[in-house]
């Protein structure tokens, strides 16, 4: 029960339900030619399938170093883990003559009004997303594809996420909490919702995006820090009129179930949820605003300190959508400009792409693109 399957139409991690860490890491390319980038996508596709299946480490020549860095013991226990695939607009950029291959919408990560990004946690060629049951799967993982990809890779910036783990159970069902105490999840989409996962989130053939990318998916990442002490002395009417919902339920204002939905029809002028709260301005529930629902999949995360002595703990905001202007770009352009701005500042992130699953053993991720 505790693995997920590796071989699929579509990669998993995506509407895979959320197990509690999460490692998020970009790599930037170091293959000297495509048949070098063929190589490595071939051995991470070899990694994925190998740690998310799991089995013993093999036993080599004692004068050797070990096969495996040994943290999760003899036998690597799969614990939930997926680790996909995503590509990033350099990827596309003169070295492997692929640019003319690349999906339509990708791009670096836009520059927002209230962002300042820090070049060294934005962008990268590729993405990494492990998650798992817990963090010492994730940094195995990692370690082990480092250790497989000598000369191939050079790594840019990672962050590693959490979530509280005894509610997640059924993504889109069960909602945690974030770093500013609100439940977070919770009118996300279905994750369990085939047809709404093929409109929003899949990119389907015939889409206008080239053939090999029937199957992938649009994954924006964004490091965005939250004020936490500026937060805490916040009033919590205030608070709950910034997100639009009650702290303590996750109900809408106004409504005591969780999952009520928000009737902004009844209140055109903002009286009960005001105008500019996140949630209605991030899904103002018109029939005009539908094509840009996203499918969220984000961690919580706490580093360090700042060179200033705050906390620097925040949320890796993740979605997934099938068109990366009609969804992300399309919300954050609607949330600019809005109250919780004072307490959150996006700091780096990128725009990748997910890549197609794979189907049947044999091949690799990515091979169509190659
Ligand atoms: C909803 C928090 C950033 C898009 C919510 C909710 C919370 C929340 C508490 C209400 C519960 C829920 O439905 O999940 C945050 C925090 C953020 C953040 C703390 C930053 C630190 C973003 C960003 C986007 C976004 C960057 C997209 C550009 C959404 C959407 C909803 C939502 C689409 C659902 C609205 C609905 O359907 O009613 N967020 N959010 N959020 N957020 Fe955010």
């Amino acid at each position: 029960l505790d693995r997920q399957p590796f071989l699929g139409a579509h990669q998993a991690g995506i509407v895979t339900a959320q197990p509690a860490a999460a490692l998020f890491v970009a790599l930037d390319v170091l293959a000297e030619d495509r048949g070098e980038l063929a190589k490595l996508f071939r051995i991470l596709t070899e990694r994925f399938a190998f740690l998310t299946e799991g089995g013993p480490v093999p036993v080599l020549d004692p004068r050797l170093p070990p096969a495996d860095s040994g943290i999760l013991g003899p036998r690597v226990l799969p614990d939930n883990l997926t680790a996909t695939l995503a590509v990033g607009a350099s990827l596309f950029d003169d070295r492997y003559g692929l640019a003319g291959a690349a999906p339509r919408h990708l791009r670096p990560m836009d520059r927002f009004p209230n962002d300042s990004l820090d070049g060294k946690l934005c962008h990268g060629d590729l993405l990494l997303q492990f998650c798992a049951n817990t963090a010492e799967t994730t940094l195995h993982a990692l370690r082990d594809v480092i250790r497989h990809t000598p000369g191939l890779v050079s790594l840019r910036w990672k962050l590693e996420g959490m979530l509280p783990p005894h509610v997640v159970k059924r993504q889109g069902q069960d909602t945690v909490r974030n770093f500013l105490g609100f439940k977070d999840g919770t009118a996300n989409l279905d994750a369990r919702d085939d047809a709404l996962m093929r409109r929003q989130v899949w990119v389907q053939p015939g889409s206008g995006e080239p053939s090999w990318a029937a199957g992938g998916s649009y994954q924006v990442v964004r490091i965005i820090r939250n004020f936490v002490e500026r937060w805490d002395r916040t009033p919590l009417r205030e608070q709950e009129r910034i997100f639009g919902r009650h702290k303590d339920s996750g109900a809408p204002l106004g409504a005591s179930d969780e999952h009520a939905l928000p009737d902004y029809a009844a209140d055109p002028a903002g009286t009960r949820t005001p105008m500019d709260a996140h949630i209605r301005l991030a899904n103002p529930r018109t029939p005009e605003t539908a094509s840009s629902l996203i499918l969220r999949r984000g961690y919580n995360y706490s580093a360090g300190i700042t060179p200033s002595g705050q906390l620097d703990m925040g949320l890796i905001f993740v979605c997934y959508q099938a068109d990366l202007d009609a969804g992300f770009v399309a919300v954050q352009n609607r949330l600019n400009g809005e109250p919780l701005e004072e307490y959150i500042k996006p700091v780096g992130g990128g725009y990748f792409y997910a890549l197609p699953g794979l189907p049947e053993t044999g091949g690799f991720l990515g091979q169509g693109l190659l």
